[in-house]
């Protein structure tokens, strides 16, 4: 607790809403509209700073509180039954010690009191602020947030550098993890999703360093990433089909360059009826199913045991009954056990791959394969690969920083020893505009895709014209963009 408030800012400090910008949205495709601008709310209230005997007084409640709550009965009670028993108990104490405090005071006390206990104390108003993208804490008394872009100072404060250790350490601990002298480095999660990474001493300089990147609440549809045209709408048409009908498809692509989220849009095309099973290192997929059942790997502790790999969960995971499997990025090993799983029953599963164009992505799976050191020849592997995945998606994050899906590649099979691939859809770089970005344009090769006779028996219709290589799908870039 290190926190009180004294006096509530005045109701016309607070600032105005700002209208949605649905064009300036349109305008800037290269850019995740921040959710400010989607839904203006308006900012966290300001708590001043903190008066010394004040804040005495209500360090000696919170202890008393503790003293005298029936601890033990903690994990029984929901948070709105902990916050009404803490409040009568606020109430009472100040009402004992005559603090001159007001309704909306003790609310705010109580608040404080029940994030502390149950939540991640004076982080919980931030985290629960819908309009702050990130949250940066330098040492006890220094937290940044950024909201709509842009970098600001908070008002939230720890009470020591021991404060802020301590709920670091409630949140490294609540996803199995730990953070100390011997290992000062750490990345974790939160309940909702939230990706924490926390630097402490002798690594830290100024007391803990923690970066929390808030969970998007609304991951982008495919809706949307027609609407910032990274994807013309009949290749996204195709695609959902594509994934409807259980053809697999990795999607390939560079750092930031859009495939998570493209993993994400296109989970959209899979049957609620299905059961998916999601291997992550750190789970950040939005799956939009009812039925996901998430796994997650697992470091090795201290004393270098206990480390559960990717290779682990996928093997794992096909005694589950899934059926697809969903592997955030495959990277290794695991590899071998994906493509016998796509080639055992689980058509349809998805992986995001990094590699820079849609050959790389397989030349970088036989590599991974390699990995596992099993004594297959390259031919069987190739056989493995070829027969396991139908299309392969590459994202791109171009100069200007727009981000495009740039190839839509179908592998097609075998010849001799050589993995046969040809490409449904490109984009091409024309030029660059006056304004530095990327002209260039969408557009079908004209070739037919293999996968399209499966797609039809299954009821899926795509229209000739997506196919048609006579004109662009979609021209981006330059004046038009
Ligand atoms: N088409 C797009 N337009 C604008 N922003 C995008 C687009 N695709 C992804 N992003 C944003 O780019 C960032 C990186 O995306 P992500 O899918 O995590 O990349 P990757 O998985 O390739 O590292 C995220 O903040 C995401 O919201
Ligand atoms: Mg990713």
């Amino acid at each position: 607790m290190s926190r009180f408030v004294l006096k509530r800012r005045p109701a016309e400090d607070t600032p105005p809403e700002t209208p949605v910008d649905d064009e300036a949205v349109a305008d800037t495709p290269e850019r995740a509209p921040a959710p400010a601008q989607e839904e203006p709310e308006p900012p966290a209230r300001e708590r001043p700073e903190i008066d010394g005997d004040m804040l005495e007084a209500k360090l000696q409640i919170h202890n008393k509180l503790i003293d005298e709550l029936d601890l033990s009965n903690l994990d029984q009670m929901t948070p709105e039954e902990l916050r009404t028993q803490i409040g009568v108990f606020v109430t009472k104490a100040i009402a004992d010690q005559r603090l001159p405090m007001g309704a909306a005071e003790v609310k705010d006390f109580t608040d404080d009191i029940v994030n502390e206990m149950v939540g991640l104390g004076p982080l919980e108003p931030l985290l629960q602020d819908d309009s702050i993208a990130d949250i940066l804490i330098n040492g006890y008394n220094q937290v940044y947030i950024e909201r709509g872009g842009e970098l600001e100072l908070s008002n939230a404060r720890f009470r020591d550098n021991l404060h802020l250790r301590r709920i670091i350490n409630k949140i490294v601990s609540a996803v199995g993890r730990r953070v100390d002298e011997g290992s000062p480095l750490v990345d974790a999660r939160l309940a909702d999703g939230s990706r924490v990474n926390a630097a402490i001493e002798p690594i830290a300089i100024d007391g803990p360093l923690v970066s929390i990147r808030k969970f998007s609440k609304k991951p982008f549809t495919l809706e949307k990433l027609v609407e910032f045209q990274a994807i013309p709408k009949p290749v996204a048409d195709f695609l959902y089909g594509a994934v409807k009908s259980r053809v697999t498809a990795i999607i390939s692509g560079g750092t930031g360059s859009g495939k998570t989220t493209l993993l994400n849009a296109l989970s959209a095309a899979i049957s609620h009826k299905e059961r998916l099973i999601t291997i992550e290192d750190a789970a950040e997929l939005q799956l939009q199913q009812p039925h996901v059942a998430r796994m997650e790997t697992r470091p090795a502790n201290l004393e270098g045991n206990g480390e559960i790999k990717q290779r682990e969960l996928v093997k794992n995971a096909l005694r589950m009954r899934p059926d697809r499997v969903i592997l955030g990025e495959v990277r290794s090993e695991e590899a071998f056990d994906m493509l016998q799983a796509m080639n055992t029953g689980h058509e349809g599963s998805m992986a995001t791959i990094h590699a820079n164009n849609p050959r790389e992505a397989i030349t970088r799976l036989e590599q991974m394969v390699a990995m596992g050191g099993l004594r297959i020849s390259q031919e069987a592997v190739r056989g493995q690969i070829s027969a396991a995945i139908g299309i392969i998606i590459q994202a791109q994050r171009l100069s200007d920083g727009s981000r495009r899906i740039t190839h839509v590649t179908e592998v097609t099979g075998m010849e001799g020893e050589v993995i046969q691939m040809q490409d449904l859809f490109v984009f091409k770089r024309v030029d660059t505009g006056e304004d530095g970005t990327v002209i260039g344009e969408f557009r079908a090769t004209g070739l037919r895709p293999k996968c399209l006779d499966e797609m039809t028996r299954k009821g899926i219709v795509v229209p000739a014209e997506t196919f048609d290589p006579s004109k662009p799908l979609l021209s981006v870039g330059g004046k038009n963009g």
